[in-house]
């Protein structure tokens, strides 16, 4: 084979100019990976949906994320937001992360085992270990890698981890990572859980067993029955990693988190900063012994840059002060109480508990979850479009912030009514109906 001028091969797509080369070519040389991205009726609708301005994904927004925010020019109402706690604002937050960039530079160009250990870390870990009521504690760059380096260097050959069937992703992807085998249980059914454990044990050559649930899951806000899931637990000898990404900050004494709250004694905690913490990055609370184990073992921790010097500072401080203004958490959930019961009111299929600051509003069908969303940005109001696979069914996933005001929540209630009055969901289905395939649907990650 001669190389042509550009270097390409000869019978190359660079030498024929189709693009992909021939069809002599092609046969010879497969088929072409890149092939699933131009031809995808998913990527499709997608495309339709951002024509059409019914594209809920990547939306753009121009400054900050308070209660509210800058949305293509207007003021609207952030209900679409993990910043649960109002702290990415908080101008003791903004300050410590300023005086670490301004201590230790924009980053560290390193990964934490080689030169990316910064006493921010260190002081953090301790700080976390002690809130979550566990030995120690190890940081991560983001809670996603915490989930799945933990998951992925525990879970070996002849291990099992059972993962609740609506654990977030990042658990699931370490299942995946992992050489032992991943195994679901029925949501929040304790006694799934037990059958799924029971028929392990009585294989013959079952390894270890790590259970892995979320303490409140993320897209319908309910708690995980954890009580009952310790007990399983410690009745088949299986480990317990509880999720506190969407608790930690918000339930339980000062904001610890729903196992400390329930009082299950978790082997594990996994918690993140990316939510009520205000930054960016993750943890991993546990016994000493497995936290050095990660520390060496863990490539997921071992193989990517370590966090950024201000998303540290900015987790430090915003940590301190989730721990001691329990205004904060008594405001959030009263503010997601006020939500849930309005909606409820007004007509809306609202699920979520009482302690949980996530108010899932069910929607029957894709479209009509698009239609909505847009119909509430349009009238000032931001929320999450989830749909599936992401959630088992079409949802609009809102969330509520300490630092909204009661006159916030209801002036998004108040857009909610009009839309619910006026028939704005039908009118908009009926209009486009035929220009999506009832199926649709994209795939988003939960946050
Ligand atoms: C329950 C849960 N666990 C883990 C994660 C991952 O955390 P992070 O966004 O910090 O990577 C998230 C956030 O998306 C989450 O909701």
């Amino acid at each position: 084979m001669s190389p042509s001028r550009d270097g390409a091969p000869a019978g190359s797509a660079a030498e024929d100019g189709s693009g992909l080369g021939g069809a002599a070519a092609t046969s010879r040389r497969g088929p072409d990976i890149f092939a699933k991205c131009a031809r995808n009726p998913e990527l499709d609708m997608y495309r339709s949906a951002e024509q059409l301005g019914l594209n809920p994904f990547y939306r753009e927004i121009t400054g900050e994320i308070g209660p509210t925010i800058l949305y293509e020019g207007s003021d609207v109402v952030m209900l679409g937001s993990n910043n649960y706690l109002g702290l990415t604002t908080d101008p003791r937050v903004r300050e410590a992360a300023r005086d670490a960039v301004d201590r230790y530079g924009t980053g560290v160009t390193g990964s934490r085992l080689l030169n990316g250990t910064l006493s921010l870390h260190t002081e953090l870990e301790e700080l976390l270990a002690d809130w979550v009521r566990l030995p120690a504690a190890l940081v991560f760059t983001t809670g996603y890698t915490a989930n799945v380096g933990l998951v992925s260097t525990l879970v070996q050959s002849g291990d099992a981890v059972f993962c609740d069937s609506a654990a977030h992703a990042s658990l699931v992807d370490g299942a995946r990572l992992a050489d032992g085998m991943l195994r679901a249980f029925q949501h929040n059914r304790p006694n799934s859980l037990r059958r799924g454990l029971r028929s392990w044990r009585s294989q013959a050559g079952g390894g270890g067993v790590l259970v892995a649930v979320d303490g409140i899951y993320s897209m319908e806000g309910d708690w995980a029955p954890l009580p009952e899931i310790r007990a399983a637990c410690d009745d088949y000898g299986a480990r317990l990693l509880v999720d506190e990404a969407h608790a930690l900050g918000v339930v339980g004494p000062s904001g610890a988190g729903t196992a400390v709250a329930t009082g299950a004694r978790p082997d594990l905690v996994m918690g993140t900063f990316s939510k009520a913490l205000a930054s960016c990055g993750g943890f991993i609370g546990g016994p000493a012994d497995v936290i050095d184990y990660l520390r060496v073992f863990c490539r997921p921790l071992l193989f990517t840059a370590s966090n950024v010097p201000a998303s540290l500072g900015a987790a430090l401080a915003a940590a301190k002060i989730a721990r001691e203004e329990d205004w904060r958490r008594e405001a959030v959930l009263s503010l997601a109480h006020r939500l849930r019961s309005g909606l409820a009111q007004l007509g809306y299929q609202v699920g979520g508990e009482t302690s949980s600051s996530i108010v899932p509003v069910h929607v029957g069908d894709v479209l009509s979850a698009a239609v909505l969303w847009r119909a509430l940005l349009d009238r000032g109001v931001y929320t999450n479009c989830s749909i599936p696979p992401a959630v088992q069914r079409p949802m609009l996933r809102t969330s509520v912030m300490a630092t909204h005001t009661e006159a916030q929540i209801d002036r998004a209630l108040s857009v909610f009514e009009d839309i619910a009055r006026h028939g704005v969901v039908d009118a908009g289905r009926e209009r486009l109906e035929g220009l999506f395939e009832p199926e649709l649907e994209l795939d988003a990650s939960a946050p």
